[in-house]
């Protein structure tokens, strides 16, 4: 099957809006630390744009969970692959993801991490899909709202692929 990949926002718009939500963080949090806890693989690539657009103190830490293989839906199952380095207890955390698409995997994530006493959390998602949302789940942060097309690039993958372009791409086959 040939793969047809068609641009949804360039790399200049991309850039542009997590400039904005940097800017948005870093006011709402004035005078406090952000911990920003990446979701990976695929939020790593906006959670380092970000990063560098929050003036406030920040520091980072990974968490990686099950998600698609060769799947194009979440089972709904969620499994840790690789946990937090540091405790949360206290901090002002903002979990950044990649894309919330049914929310089975942030509602699961959300919860866990409430359990563990962080002084605040937020999401922040660059993608919202809000069409097919299963689950609810409240998005403090979003960087766009996109229709129900498969996306990839800037982290984002079909079966480990594409994750490093440089746009938002709507991945077709034909
Ligand atoms: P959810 O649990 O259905 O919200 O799925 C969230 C995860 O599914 C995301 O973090 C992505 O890893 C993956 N995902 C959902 N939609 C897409 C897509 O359009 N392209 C690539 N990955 C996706
Ligand atoms: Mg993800």
């Amino acid at each position: 099957m040939a793969e047809k990949i068609s641009v949804l926002f360039t790399e200049e718009e991309v850039d542009a809006r997590i400039r904005e939500l940097g800017e948005q963080i870093s006011k709402e949090y004035a005078g406090k630390a952000v911990h920003l806890i990446c979701v990976l693989k695929g939020a790593s690539f906006f959670a380092c744009e970000l990063a560098k657009r929050i003036t406030v103190p920040v520091s980072l830490d990974f968490m990686s969970v099950s998600s698609y293989g060769r799947e194009t839906e979440s089972s709904g199952v969620v499994r840790i692959v690789k946990d937090l380095d540091e405790p949360i207890k206290g901090k002002d955390v903002i979990v950044v993801e990649d894309i919330v698409d049914t929310g089975r995997t942030l509602s699961y994530l959300l919860e866990m991490l409430k359990d563990r006493g962080p002084e605040s959390l937020k999401l922040c998602t660059l993608l919202d899909k809000p069409e097919r949302r299963v689950v609810d789940v409240h998005v403090d942060y979003n960087g766009f709202v996109i229709p129900d097309k498969f996306i990839v690039g800037y982290g984002l993958d079909y079966d480990q692929k594409h994750r490093n372009l440089p746009y938002i791409g709507i991945i077709e086959f034909e």
